[in-house]
């Protein structure tokens, strides 16, 4: 079994068939740190799959902020939760496309040699909630990849059946691996938890980011009205091209971010900035956005409140720049306007979604498809807010346009500038 980066791509066993032992990119907890240091390519064995499990060999992987906070164990380590106890590593990776290699007891829907993308909840089907308000309810409930170990920075993954998705015949193994977690995260977080229509005026933070190319295709697919905040024209540029009515450069608007402990003055000050950030916003629009598409948290929530139109939404998946969240709260309240928490997407809103992505209306968009050994370096580049898009990581595919199997449009691969 090859342990060397440049090997993995070959095997020597057929589907249904399982090798002894496989690569995988490997973080311990006495390791947890920079994402360089952190990740390690270890030799590991190959996990056999359980009732209604499935073993899939990984063709490529997609990379994600959640194994940027796996590597550096922040806010929370990842093996405080999950199966890390019981296995004590993270094989780190929520998002792949690849071939169901074994199926376990139970599993009718899928058999050896079906290609498949991997949609990241996981939870267990005895969870009452699962079966009659939402598996993101349920106790059992997590993000496989970062809550679990056996994710697909490795040959080889462990997914539940329910899981699996057709992947979409147009697009090659490295195109259809790295969209799932955060296109399926902005659908559920716009269609369903906003119920966004046709007309609605929308802002989107990060909107060249991961959820954010995808926040910005599906208002335009939707007919709703996007403006994306961005922190370059180039990025502003790309955001256009995916249907954005506009962009604002963030660097305009600098002293409306939040940073914590300012002085009543330094306040003050931070809502003026805001406040010609609203402005900016309706102009572009026309009228101040119903829905505000937050991920930033700490820095940009005051001003995603203020700017939301009365009666509107914020609707909030995350916090990169921190998660102690404080605003005016009268601009809520006397407008009425309401703060929506969403977490990914269940498994019938992912295989809604990916219809769409085979019916090339919403398209993936990529940078880099890197060799195994990007691993480490990819996540480093999104530690440092270096990188330019979406990174695929080629695992079992040596070349990035491997395995499209019908016309139609691909990725695009944008090149977004810092
Ligand atoms: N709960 C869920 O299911 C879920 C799913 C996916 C992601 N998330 C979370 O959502 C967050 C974003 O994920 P992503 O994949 O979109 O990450 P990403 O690719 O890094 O994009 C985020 C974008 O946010 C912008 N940004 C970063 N820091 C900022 C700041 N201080 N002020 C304003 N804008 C800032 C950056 O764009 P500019 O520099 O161009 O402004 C960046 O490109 C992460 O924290 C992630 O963990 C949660």
């Amino acid at each position: 079994m090859a342990t060397e980066a440049s090997e993995v791509s070959k095997l020597d066993v057929e589907p249904g068939e399982l090798p002894e032992a496989m690569a995988a990119w490997v973080i311990r907890p006495d390791r947890e740190g920079e994402p360089t240091d952190a990740f390690k390519l270890e030799e590991i064995e190959v996990h056999k799959p359980g009732a209604f499990e499935v073993i899939v060999r990984v063709m490529a992987a997609g990379v994600n902020f959640n194994n940027v906070w796996a590597a550096l164990g922040r806010p929370v380590s990842v093996f405080n939760y999950g199966d890390h106890a019981e296995w004590g590593h993270h094989i780190g990776g929520s998002d792949a496309s690849g071939i169901v290699w074994k199926v376990g007891e139970g599993v009718t829907k899928w058999e050896p040699g079906d290609e498949v993308v991997i949609h990241c909840n996981q939870a267990s089907y005895e969870d009452v909630e699962v079966h009659g308000l939402d598996p993101l309810a349920a106790p059992s409930q997590m993000i496989w990849g970062y809550e679990t170990t056996w994710g697909s920075f490795a040959q080889f993954t462990k997914v539940q059946a329910q899981q699996l998705l057709p992947k979409p015949p147009n697009l090659s193994w490295v195109e259809s691996s790295a969209y799932g977690l955060t296109y399926f995260t902005a659908y559920r977080m716009l269609v369903d938890r906003c119920k966004i229509q046709a007309g609605h005026n929308v802002l989107i933070w990060g909107a060249a980011g991961g959820l954010g190319v995808f926040a910005t295709q599906l208002c335009a697919a939707a007919g709703a009205n996007a403006v994306g905040v961005v922190s370059s024209d180039e990025k502003g540029e790309l955001v256009k091209r995916l249907g954005a009515v506009d962009f604002i450069n963030r660097n305009e608007f600098a002293g409306m971010m939040r940073r914590g402990g300012e002085s009543p003055e330094e306040e003050k000050e931070r809502f003026k900035v805001s406040r010609g950030f609203a402005k900016r916003v309706k102009e572009i629009l026309g009228d101040s956005p119903e829905i505000v598409f937050e991920h930033v948290g700490q820095a940009t929530f005051p001003t995603s409140v203020l700017v939301a139109k009365p009666f509107g939404k914020v609707v909030i998946c995350g916090a990169t720049s921190g998660y102690s969240l404080d605003f005016d709260v009268r601009y809520l309240w006397m407008r009425q306007k309401e703060i929506l928490g969403s977490h990914f997407a269940n498994a019938y809103e992912c295989t809604r979604a990916n219809q769409l992505m085979a019916e090339g209306k919403i398209r993936p968009v990529l940078w880099q498809a890197m060799g195994f050994d990007g691993v480490p370096g990819a996540h480093q580049l999104l530690h440092e807010n270096k990188h330019l898009g979406k990174i695929s990581i080629m695992v079992g595919v040596t070349d990035s346009d491997e395995g499209k199997q019908s016309e139609g449009p691909g990725a695009i691969w944008a090149e977004v500038g810092t």
